[in-house]
């Protein structure tokens, strides 16, 4: 009996120390398995004299129901104390702030390119494009600007050979397109053109949009429609609009059009240099010997064209003055549009 005593002390101790299932597995094969110390007392019960067999017999069975118990509980706390482990281990820490990666914004003038050219799609203009290596006769020739024209002067090319040009303004387009088209047609050009040029309101690459429209009857008053209403909607319903006799080689009769200052309401000031007008835009009807290098001919069809600065009006827009700030990429200036 007192074997007995000694085999569930020494379980006791045993099974308080353990501190994995394995281990704890370990110790119900030393007792309970078919070799365990256990199984081998109640086997051995027959030679138990007869007096002390009963309560032998019933002392044994107590032990062995005792060590069950002990270990299921064992092991239930065991395995709980396992999941909670992995749990955390596993566990994301949800508070730790994420890595802010902080949103980007349209360029200001990407802005302004695509207000531009939504207003005029929304007047059913198509978005045509042409190459930014240039033809010497696209940008000049075809839109009767030959060869020891003044005109030439005035865009400080950057030639890449004898007749190839980076393109000093998006006029070429009009002649691209109504070679390859025919009317009617309605059209805006935007893209990039460059000018050995550089100041305050002048950079070798910058933005220029160009429109043109072309049907049988097309007359100058149309010209002041479409403008009018792209200039109300970009500057404002109220904005004063005129158009200033002027000449390009490529359309005849020419206009600039001018606004009506919006830094001093037309009263004058620095910037509109006294005049009350902000000059945004040239434009005209298109000049015949265009329509013949298109291979149109000037009896049958007329149309008008026009072609601003994108930078020009994004400096007016938002009173920017000065041009180079477009394109020095300081956040600082960017992340205010
Ligand atoms: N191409 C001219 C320039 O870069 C702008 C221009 C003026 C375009 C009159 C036109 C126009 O289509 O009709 O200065």
């Amino acid at each position: 009996m007192d074997e007995l005593l000694v085999l569930k002390d020494s379980f006791i101790n045993e099974s308080s120390t353990v501190t994995s299932l394995s281990g704890l597995q370990q110790i119900r094969i030393k007792y309970l398995g078919k070799k365990g110390i256990v199984t081998a007392k109640l086997k051995a019960l027959s030679s138990v004299s007869t007096e002390i067999r009963p309560l032998y017999g019933k002392t044994i069975n107590e032990i062995k129901k005792f060590i069950e118990t002990e270990l299921d509980k064992k092991e239930a706390e065991l395995k709980k104390e396992e999941h909670k482990k992995r749990v955390l281990s596993e566990a994301i820490d949800i508070t730790l702030p994420g890595k802010y990666t902080p949103p980007g914004s349209e360029h200001p003038i990407n802005k302004v390119l695509h207000e531009i050219t939504s207003i005029f799609t929304s007047m059913g203009f198509e978005i045509e494009e042409g190459p930014e290596v240039e033809l010497d006769y696209y940008n000049f020739e075809a839109l009767n600007i030959p060869k020891d024209h003044p005109a030439r002067d005035m865009q400080d090319t950057f030639y890449i050979s004898d007749d190839i040009v980076l393109r000093t303004h998006t006029s070429p387009v009009q002649v691209r397109v109504m070679e390859k088209r025919k009317p009617p047609l309605k059209i805006i050009a935007p893209g990039k053109v460059y000018r050995c040029d550089a100041d305050v309101s002048h950079t070798p690459m910058f933005h220029q949009v160009e429109g043109f429209m072309v049907d049988k009857n097309i007359a100058f008053s149309d010209l002041k429609g479409v403008l009018e209403l792209f200039i109300h909607s970009i500057f404002g319903p109220r904005t004063p609009v005129r158009f200033r006799p002027s000449f390009f080689p490529f359309t005849e009769p020419s206009a600039e059009v001018d606004i009506g200052c919006i830094f001093c309401s037309g009263k004058g000031c620095r910037v509109c240099k006294s005049t009350g007008w902000l000059e945004i835009l040239g434009s005209g009807m298109i000049n015949p010997k265009v329509f013949e290098f298109a291979g149109y001919s000037p009896d049958e069809y007329s149309g008008f064209a026009f072609g601003m600065g994108v930078e020009r009006i994004t400096m007016l827009k938002y009173s920017i003055d000065d041009i180079r700030l477009f394109f020095e990429n300081d956040l600082r200036f960017l992340n205010q549009f």
